[in-house]
């Protein structure tokens, strides 16, 4: 196995026939015709450099490999799921952001021919760089935490493979799904979610923030129990205020609200507390880019410990 960054130029897929990147490539700088351009700028800010795709499918002679999004779930491997440990020790090559790679079996690690990671952001020029690779002829998984359906690649996969002119059929395209966080958050403080629940990320990389502000009031107002993703970055910090705001302005301050750092990993850390103390919560390490707060509904009750949205049962059953 070796593994890559972005600093290293060898081609690992090579697009024409002899080796060499093509144009596209050349241009961009990417092994595999990829667009190296990070469309963050830092910490995934909305920037004026839009990434292009690169190579199309006419650049690859070889036959294609395969392409799976797999799903690492919350970051322990023991977390993950028996079908996604098999797809990577299936993939050839095994591509994702440097956080996530870290979190792979070493079984997998080992077992793989070459290990292509990048810092945060540059989703775009990442995913197509794993594309690529597939059509350069070798099996590639893309690897996130969670599910790839859930604020994830699986999506933005399908999207480059058309754009391409490559079909999902060819890269025999598959999704793995995970244990996304809102459920393995969900897990530690009892049973917030059961009810009909929505999952709103405080991300405005991609969204703007007067959009998520009318989530958020449209989903507090109907009484939703909500996981809420990408909760605190330092870029963030007035949209994790403004969250808290409206969530008060159409809850009860004492709404139970579990918080939950780093589900399943070594620096984990769980609290249950009311709503009232979610603002001050913004400065402390338990709110950051790997914490997912779960925000109980009308209902949702705290009991030994363990928050406890009902589903319903109490009102058809005597127990
Ligand atoms: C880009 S989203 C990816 C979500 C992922 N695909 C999923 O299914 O969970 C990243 C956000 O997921 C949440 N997250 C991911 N892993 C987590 C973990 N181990 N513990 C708590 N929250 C986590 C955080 O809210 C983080 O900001």
């Amino acid at each position: 196995m070796s593994t890559d960054n972005t600093e290293s130029t060898e081609s690992k897929c090579g697009a024409s026939t002899d080796g060499t990147t093509t144009d596209a490539a050349a241009d961009t700088g990417s092994k595999c015709g990829a667009s190296d351009s990070d469309s963050s700028g830092s910490s995934c800010g909305a920037s004026s450099d839009e990434e292009e795709v690169g190579a199309t499918v006419d650049d690859f002679e070889a036959d294609p490999g395969r392409f799976v999004a797999v799903g690492l779930g919350p970051g322990q491997p023991d977390g993950m799921t028996a079908r996604a440990r098999s797809a990577l020790l299936d993939a050839e090559h095994i591509v994702g952001y440097t956080t996530y790679v870290e979190l792979l079996p070493d079984e997998v690690v080992e077992g793989a021919e070459d290990i292509y990671n990048t810092p945060m952001c540059g989703e775009v020029s990442r995913t197509e760089e794993a594309i690529d690779r597939a059509l350069a002829g070798n099996d590639v998984a893309i690897i996130g935490s969670g599910d790839p359906n859930v604020y994830a690649l699986a999506g933005l996969a399908l999207e480059i493979i058309e754009s391409k002119g490559a079909t999902a059929s060819m890269l025999d395209f598959d999704v793995v799904p995970g244990v996304p966080a809102a459920q393995s958050c969900a897990a530690r403080v009892g049973a917030p979610l059961v009810n009909d629940t929505v999952s709103i990320s405080l991300s405005d990389h991609l969204t703007d923030m007067p959009t998520i502000e009318s989530r958020l009031h449209a989903t507090a107002k109907e009484g939703f129990t909500i996981s809420i993703y990408n909760p605190w970055s330092r870029k963030r910090r007035e949209n994790y205020q403004k969250c808290c705001e409206i969530l008060l302005e159409h809850r009860d301050p004492e709404t139970p609200v579990g918080v939950v750092h780093a589900a399943g990993r070594e620096d984990e850390q769980v609290e249950i507390v009311e709503l009232q103390e979610l603002p001050e919560l913004g400065e402390t390490d338990l709110v950051d880019m790997t914490t997912t707060l779960l925000v109980g509904n009308e209902d949702t009750y705290v009991w030994d410990d363990r928050m406890v949205t009902p589903r319903g049962y109490e009102t058809k059953y005597d127990y």
